[in-house]
């Protein structure tokens, strides 16, 4: 069965910010759905989607716009105001970082069918410490890892869960690198609905699995990588009465678009000059772009942040279809890093990324295990922490610096994809300097002693304590932290 794109206009939830002219022509009354898919490929319009999410045509990836819309039918200063209010209601959806920004998401038959965690809402922090080592006076993180589920896969989640739903779906499924299913498992409870999970075995955190397991999901730990995992789910959809909510499916990137549209009004609708996140399947940065590319176009913003993205070394397959083939084909690697969640080495949504990383002026780079590791303690060190795949973000700033791409002088957002509670097996080797040792990065990795706080272990007694206290005091003089405080 064809899951249809059908539905009603409701005129609370789409009229406010346009003028009454568009009204007439987007009207409940006229049962017109208020987004068709279009093919990325051959720009074919469809108001159904296959079960693979895939052009019926060419094959390509799908996504969502609305026929209805242009850039004139939205007024800015309107949705600005409107946005605004909703954040002293109590209503459901407004409450909702996701749903308070639904003029710009395809709208559901029905308000019943949205399934919702109160997701986004998160918090954009300054990072002092971040910003004294690099240099970067205006730097922010906006962190994702806030999310009910910890990371920022519940944006998109609460979208692609309630089309599910309202599919009528009895089963959705996804592949994983633990976050996509975490979340997927979540929504899909509080949905109502059954979840299926393929994560690939012994490549996923223990924190990520456990969710799943938690909120009900029947999870598959198979015998194979992420890239192995989606291959076999993409065959799966056709063949199953399965509906598929990895990122390939298009519901999921309109939610991803609230990040930006959040962060935006969090800087009061003033572009920060770029904006860094982690690269794996590319899901996230092509929702970022598009968003960014409709705030312009409606004239939320006067101009594009730059967007660029940074991937593991070992998982760097976006780097080399840049770098390669200047982005025409997508040059896919053999994945390996420690960062579990970005270990992707065929990304999905590889032709969606480099439209927008190149249409707003970014970049693509990449960092090492240990860059990794140092710029995750760093960020820990500031006292809000976030998993190794969105530490990229810290490290890639610094390469674009060294390459002046980014000037010291410019405002900076990195997005944390993810908690620091997602990944407690790397913390915890990290800092007992578990980590490196016997791998080839075990010489660079002997910088990072500085950065390292393991626990240690003592008789119960006061006067234990107290030494390894005044141990810790008196090293403090000795010591220069390389976060540049004191420790
Ligand atoms: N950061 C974290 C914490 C992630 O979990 C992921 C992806 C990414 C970054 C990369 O985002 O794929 O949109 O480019 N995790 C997926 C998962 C693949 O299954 O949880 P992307």
């Amino acid at each position: 069965m064809p899951l249809s794109a059908t539905s009603n206009r409701n005129p609370d939830h789409r009229n406010p910010g346009r003028p009454d002219s568009d009204k007439e022509n987007c009207q409940p009354g006229q049962a017109k759905p208020n987004f068709v898919f279009r093919c990325i490929g051959c720009n074919l319009l469809s108001s159904t989607a296959p079960q693979d999410f895939r052009c019926s045509q060419c094959n390509n990836l799908l996504e969502i716009t609305d026929p209805c819309w242009n850039s004139s039918s939205l007024n800015a200063t309107a949705l600005k105001s409107l946005w605004r209010e909703r954040r002293c209601s109590n209503a459901v959806l407004d409450l909702s970082g996701v749903w308070r920004f639904r003029e710009l998401l395809p709208t559901p038959e029905s308000e019943q069918q949205i399934v919702t965690l109160r997701e986004g809402n998160t918090p954009l922090y300054e990072l002092p410490l971040s910003s004294r080592i690099t240099g970067v006076s205006r730097l922010y993180a906006k962190h994702q890892g806030m999310n009910p589920t910890g990371s920022f896969k519940d944006a998109g989640m609460t979208v692609a869960a309630t089309f599910a739903r309202q599919a009528r779906s009895r089963w959705v499924a996804c592949a994983s690198t633990g976050n996509t299913s975490a979340s997927m498992a979540a929504y899909a409870a509080r949905g109502g609905m059954r979840s299926l999970v393929l994560v690939p075995e012994g490549k996923i955190s223990w924190s990520k699995l456990s969710q799943a397991l938690d909120y009900g999901a029947l999870t598959c730990q198979l015998r194979t990588d992420f890239d192995g995992c989606l291959r076999l789910l993409q065959e799966l959809v056709r063949r199953a009465p399965v509906y598929q909510l990895n990122s390939i499916n298009p519901f999921r990137l309109e939610g991803q678009k609230t990040l930006a549209i959040e962060l935006l009004e969090q800087f009061d609708w003033q572009p920060p000059d770029h904006i860094i996140v982690p690269g794996g399947n590319l899901g996230n940065s092509s929702a970022i772009g598009k968003a960014l590319l409709e705030m312009l176009e409606i004239g939320l913003i006067p101009r594009l942040p730059k967007l660029s993205v940074i991937q593991a070394e070992g998982a760097n397959a976006l780097v080399r279809t840049l770098r390669e083939a200047e982005g025409k084909r997508l040059v896919n690697v053999q994945a390996e890093t420690r960062a579990t969640a970005i270990r992707i080495g065929n990304p999905a949504s590889w032709e969606k990324a480099v439209k927008v990383i190149q249409a707003t002026g970014g970049v693509c780079e990449q960092v090492s295990e240990v860059e990794i590791a140092q710029a995750k303690a760093e960020i820990g060190a500031e006292g809000i922490g976030c998993e190794p795949a969105s530490a990229v973000t810290l490290a890639g700033l610094k390469k674009l610096l060294q390459q002046r791409f980014v000037k010291r002088d410019e405002t900076v957002v990195l997005v944390l994809t993810g908690n620091l509670l997602k990944d407690p097996d790397f913390t915890m080797e990290f800092h007992r300097g578990d980590l490196f040792p016997n791998t080839p990065h075990e010489r660079e990795a002997n910088s990072l002693d500085p950065l390292r706080h393991p626990p240690i272990i003592l008789d119960a007694t006061l006067d234990a304590v107290i030494q390894t206290l005044e141990q810790a005091e008196s090293s403090q003089a000795e010591k220069s932290d390389p976060t540049g405080r004191d420790v």
